[in-house]
């Protein structure tokens, strides 16, 4: 593609860029070691010198994000940022997830931003609930996989077994590139597995005081390995052609297209792995690929500047009272201070002020390319899946809403109050913190509020007060489940008992019902309604 951008970079320039970067999430489980990895990831890109950096000792979790004291008590991450290095030519993007279940639409909109996951399993505790769910939405995006089975160095299961497991369950094919010498509770190093599973290699670990820095490494061949390791090496050996005869060596091919996952045991805490994650993602995980706007029409990454927004989040830190935007760059370089237009509106958006944002550490950005995230300040009109781009219009397609399942009334405590509660309202639904419903018989004064966990209606009610000095009252409402309806069928459903039609910000029109029985009934008895699932596979 040879499309004119609007920078000094060259085509071939920009093609260079992209073909570099990559850009992921880690899915996991809370617990599992998503923080630890991600520091232990930052430890061998060089960005800390060392472990504990960044997370402070015994502190990890507040430290991490302290935008809000509900994180600091719950020890969860609400804010989803980003954290880029450099590693070797590439450049990395690793765009956080928040932790808990409860925010899993917030996970989803930053799997639209990334082109490849790192599903994170404790090896003791194999697929959690979390896992599971995320790893269903990451197939639903067509997102490639890569596997980390962490903990290694704690007494667990066999590692065949945990793959086993990931086959039943996920019914995703895992083909693991390393395989662990020594069983669980004694990690001593990897199998690198070569063609039709032979051993091509042994990397031994050695630990350091507290994993605080990289683990050095000695490497042996297969000859080697056995005369120092013995039984523990032919294992391994062994369970490596066990797999290739049961077909579960590396396919690029079919690895991209979301049927098998590269497989990677390791020890986050003691960076025992971290370098072969690092090695894979820059080897096997996809650059940016052109992205298909709402019409189908693909964007090529060489084409000029285009990007999603993906994540809108304010109050990050009480030192700055703003609200930021998260972009992911789709095409095209980024240079801040370009005046780009927002495709929602058709007006023209300046981008004086850009950052990365990771944890609390903010920095300018000044250029920027595709795979790359970038947070715009006080961008107000901006809301999650609107497009901004210059040159050549393009918008993409917006991004789902879930399925909720937690249904409350939210109203100021005081009349006195009421404009800064819309005002409040009005933002916070923009920015997808909850879904915002309303009906003319409940009128404007306390709308709905649906979320997928009932943590969303925390951080509402928190940001209401904190950002906006409105005490609010909550009263959950005994609704269990929404469906999608139409005009023609909402008359005949406010007619049901158990049954309320709402109008949602965004124009959908949601029949919730107070459980799922009445759900059933109402469908057999009158199956002319229309009811459909609102993201399938979320329920
Ligand atoms: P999360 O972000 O996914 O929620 O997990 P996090 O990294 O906070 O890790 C959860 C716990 O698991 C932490 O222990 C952490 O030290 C431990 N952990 C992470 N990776 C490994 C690993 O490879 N091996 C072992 N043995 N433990 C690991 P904690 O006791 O909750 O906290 P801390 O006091 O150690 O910080």
């Amino acid at each position: 593609m040879s499309s004119p951008t609007t920078s000094a970079t060259t085509a071939s320039g920009l093609a260079d860029e992209v073909a570099r970067r990559r850009t992921f999430a880690v899915i996991s489980h809370p617990d599992a070691g998503k923080s630890t990895l991600t520091e232990a990831l930052a430890l061998h890109a060089k960005v800390i010198a060392e472990a504990g950096a960044v997370h402070g000792k015994g502190g990890r979790k507040s430290t991490v994000s302290d935008w809000m004291e509900m994180e600091k008590a719950r020890g969860i991450s609400v804010s989803s940022t980003a954290l880029q290095f450099e590693y070797g030519d590439c450049v990395i993007n690793l765009v956080d997830t928040p932790g808990h279940s409860d925010f899993s639409e917030d996970t989803y909109r930053v799997l639209t931003a990334v082109d490849a996951a790192v599903m994170l399993i404790d090896a003791a505790k194999g697929l959690e609930p979390q896992t599971l769910k995320l790893f269903q939405v990451a197939r639903d995006r067509g997102i490639p996989v890569i596997t980390v089975i962490n903990k290694w160095d704690r007494p667990g299961q066999a590692p065949l077994e945990l793959l086993d497991e990931i086959i039943e369950r996920i019914g995703l094919t895992p083909t693991p590139l390393f395989l662990p010498v020594g069983i669980a509770g004694d990690f001593r190093g990897l199998l690198r597995r070569g063609d039709e599973g032979a051993a091509t290699e042994y990397i031994h670990f050695t630990r350091t005081a507290g994993g605080a820095t990289i683990a050095p490494e000695e490497h042996y061949t297969p000859e080697q390995a056995e005369a120092r390791e013995g039984e523990v090496w032919v294992t391994a050996a062994e369970e490596s052609e066990l797999l290739s005869a049961a077909g579960q060596d590396h396919d690029q091919e079919l690895f991209l297209a979301g049927h098998t996952s590269p497989v990677i045991y390791a020890s986050a805490m003691l960076n025992f792995g971290v370098r072969q994650i690092l090695d894979t993602l820059v080897e096997l995980a996809p650059a940016p690929r052109a992205r298909n706007d709402v019409d189908g029409k693909p964007r090529a990454t060489t084409d000029p500047f285009s990007a999603v927004i993906f994540k809108v989040q304010a109050g990050m830190d009480s030192a700055h009272r703003d609200r930021l935007a998260f972009m992911r760059i789709v095409s095209g370089e980024f240079e801040r201070g370009m005046v780009v237009t927002h495709a929602q509106t058709g007006r023209p958006f300046a981008t004086k002020y850009a950052l990365t944002v990771f944890g609390r550490e903010r920095s300018t950005v000044d250029t920027a390319y595709p795979g790359d995230v970038v947070g715009l300040v006080n961008a107000t009109a901006l809301a999650p899946g609107h497009t901004l781009f210059v040159d050549k219009k393009v918008q993409y397609p917006p991004i789902p809403s879930f399925a909720p399942e937690h249904f409350a009334t939210l109203r100021a405590q005081s009349q006195g109050k009421y404009k800064q509660f819309r005002k409040a309202i009005d933002q916070l639904d923009s920015e997808g913190v909850v879904q915002v419903l309303r009906n003319d018989t409940r009128g404007d004064a306390s709308p709905v509020l649906a979320a997928v966990g009932p943590m969303q209606f925390e951080v509402m009610t928190a940001r209401m007060l904190g950002e906006y000095n409105v005490e609010t009252q909550l009263d959950h409402l005994p609704y269990q489940l929404a469906r999608r309806t139409d005009a023609a069928s909402a008359a005949e459903l406010n007619r049901q008992r158990g049954v309320e039609v709402f109008t949602r910000t965004d124009g959908a029109l949601l029949a919730l019902f107070s459980d799922k029985w009445r759900l059933q009934y109402i469908q057999k008895e009158m199956p002319e309604l229309t009811l459909e699932l609102l993201v399938a596979g979320t329920e």
